[in-house]
C-alpha cells in the first residue's frame, strides 16, 4: 500500500442534501486522509451519489460543510435559515402569552427582553454565517489561490534576498513559474469523478481525443502538441492506444469507455478521485480489470479515492476505510478490516450476510441477515447520532444502543 499519512484531504461536515421532501443525504460526517481509499457503501436510493456529487459542487448543498485541502468549497445556508425561523416562532409565542398574561406580567415581559435580545443576537451570528457560506461557495478557487500565492512569496522571497549572481536568476525564473501556476490553480478541478454509467457520461458526438482534452481546454491549456501528447499519455496510462484518440464512445467496449472516463478524470492531475459504481455496469470478468488499474494509479500517481460501490465484496479488498450508508444516514464507519471483524450496526451486518463466501461447506451455512429498521432500533425516546465507540470505529445509535453493542462486543 502506498504511503498514507494523517493529513486530511476532504472533511464532509454534517452533510444534507434534500430534494423536496427527500433527504437524499442527511446529517453525513467523515474525512478522507490523503493517500487513502475511502469506500462508501450501501444499497440503491441511500444516497451515494448525491454525496460524491455535493463533494465536486453540483449542488447547492442544503447545510453542511466540505473543506478540500483545507479550503471550504461548500456550504449550505439552509440550516442557519431554519434556526432563525424556529427562533422567530418562540418569539411570538411568548410574546403572545405575555400580552395575554394577567398574573404574572411583569416576570413574562422581562423573558420576552431577553428572549428577544437573545433572537437578534441569533439572527446577527447566523446572517453572518450564512454570507460566510454564501462567499466561500463562490469564491473557494479564488480564496485557494490567494493562499497558494501567499505560501509561495513567503517561501520564495527570503531565498531570494540571500541569493546573488546566477542562482538568483534560476531562482527567480522558479519563482516566476510557480506564482503563475499559483495564480491559476483552480482547486475545484483537482476533485475528478468517474461516473456510474460509462455509456451514458460520455458525448457520443465527442471524439475520445476531444473528450480527454476538454478539461485541458477548459483550464486554458492552447498549446495543440501539447494536448496530444497528454492525450496520449492518458490513453497508455489507462491501458488503451493513441490510435483510439481519433475514434468515438461507441465504439468501444463497457470496459474501455470506463477507462476513457478514467483518463478524463486523470488528465486533470486531481488530488482526489470519486469513483462513483465505477465497475458496476461492467462483466465480473471486467471489473477485476478496472479496480486493478485504479490501484495502479493510486500508486503510480499518489491519488485519494473515494470509491462508492453497492456491496462491501468490491470495497474490502481496496479500502483503508469504510462508510456504510442506509437512507441518507452514516450508519457505520470503521476501518476495513476492524469493520468485517466486528460489523456492529445491524444494517452492516446484513450487508455482510450477503456476500457470497468462498468455501462451499462456509457458503452452505451461511444465513442471510434481513434488515428491518423498524423492528430494529426503537428511536420513540432518543434519536440516535453516530457515536465513536471505540477509537475509530463509529457506529449511528443512541444511549441504549450504544450500552448494549458495548456489551456485545466486549468494547
Ligand atoms: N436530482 C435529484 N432530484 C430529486 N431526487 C433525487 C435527485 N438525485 C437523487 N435523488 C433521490 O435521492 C436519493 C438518493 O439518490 P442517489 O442517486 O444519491 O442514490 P445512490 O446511493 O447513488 O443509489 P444507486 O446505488 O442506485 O446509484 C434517491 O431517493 C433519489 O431518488
Ligand atoms: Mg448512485
Amino acid at each position: 500500500m502506498p504511503e498514507q499519512n494523517d493529513e486530511v484531504l476532504l472533511r464532509v461536515e454534517h452533510l444534507c442534501q434534500y430534494f423536496g421532501p427527500t433527504k437524499a443525504v442527511d446529517d453525513v460526517s467523515f474525512d478522507i486522509k490523503k493517500g487513502e481509499v475511502f469506500g462508501l457503501v450501501g444499497e440503491s436510493g441511500c444516497g451515494k451519489t448525491t454525496t460524491g456529487r455535493s463533494i465536486i459542487k453540483i449542488y447547492n448543498i442544503t447545510s453542511g460543510s466540505i473543506y478540500f485541502k483545507g479550503q471550504r468549497i461548500c456550504a449550505g445556508t439552509t440550516g442557519y435559515k431554519i434556526e432563525i425561523k424556529k427562533a422567530r416562532k418562540e418569539l411570538a409565542e411568548l410574546a403572545k402569552e405575555a400580552s395575554k398574561a394577567t398574573e404574572n406580567k411583569a416576570e413574562l415581559e422581562a423573558k420576552l427582553a431577553e428572549k428577544k435580545k437573545a433572537y437578534s443576537d441569533l439572527v446577527i451570528e447566523n446572517r453572518k454565517k450564512i454570507s460566510a457560506a454564501k462567499f466561500d461557495h463562490k469564491h473557494s478557487d479564488r480564496e485557494y489561490a490567494k493562499t497558494l500565492i501567499a505560501r509561495t512569496k513567503a517561501e520564495y522571497e527570503p531565498k531570494l534576498a540571500a541569493a546573488t549572481g546566477e542562482e538568483l536568476k534560476t531562482l527567480q525564473k522558479k519563482y516566476k513559474d510557480e506564482l503563475r501556476v499559483a495564480k491559476k490553480t483552480k482547486l475545484i478541478t483537482k476533485i475528478q469523478m468517474i461516473f456510474q454509467d460509462p455509456i451514458a457520461s460520455l458525448d457520443p458526438r465527442m471524439t475520445v481525443r476531444e473528450i480527454i482534452a476538454e478539461g485541458l481546454v477548459i483550464n486554458g491549456i492552447k498549446d495543440q502538441n501539447y494536448i496530444d501528447e497528454k492525450v496520449y499519455e492518458m490513453l497508455e496510462l489507462v491501458g488503451l492506444v493513441r490510435e483510439h484518440a481519433g475514434r468515438y464512445p461507441h465504439e468501444f467496449s463497457g470496459g474501455q469507455r470506463q477507462r476513457i472516463g478514467i483518463a478524463r478524470a486523470v488528465v486533470m492531475q486531481p488530488d482526489l478521485l470519486i469513483a462513483d459504481e465505477p465497475v458496476s455496469a461492467l462483466d465480473v470478468s471486467i471489473q477485476a480489470q478496472v479496480i486493478n488499474l485504479l490501484n495502479e494509479l493510486r500508486e503510480r500517481l499518489g491519488l485519494t479515492i473515494l470509491f462508492i460501490a453497492h456491496d462491501l465484496s468490491v470495497v474490502k479488498y481496496f479500502s483503508n476505510r469504510i462508510g456504510v450508508m442506509y437512507y441518507g444516514r452514516m450508519v457505520e464507519l470503521a476501518e476495513t478490516d476492524e469493520l468485517f471483524a466486528h460489523p456492529v450496526h445491524p444494517y452492516t451486518r446484513s450487508l455482510l450476510s450477503a456476500i457470497p463466501l468462498p468455501d462451499p461447506h462456509a457458503e452452505k451455512q451461511r444465513k442471510r441477515i434481513i434488515y428491518n429498521a423498524l423492528a430494529a432500533h426503537d428511536y420513540s425516546k432518543q434519536q440516535p447520532t453516530l457515536r465513536e465507540i471505540i477509537p475509530g470505529h463509529f457506529v449511528l445509535c443512541n444511549d441504549e444502543e450504544e450500552a448494549k453493542y458495548k456489551e456485545e462486543f466486549g468494547f
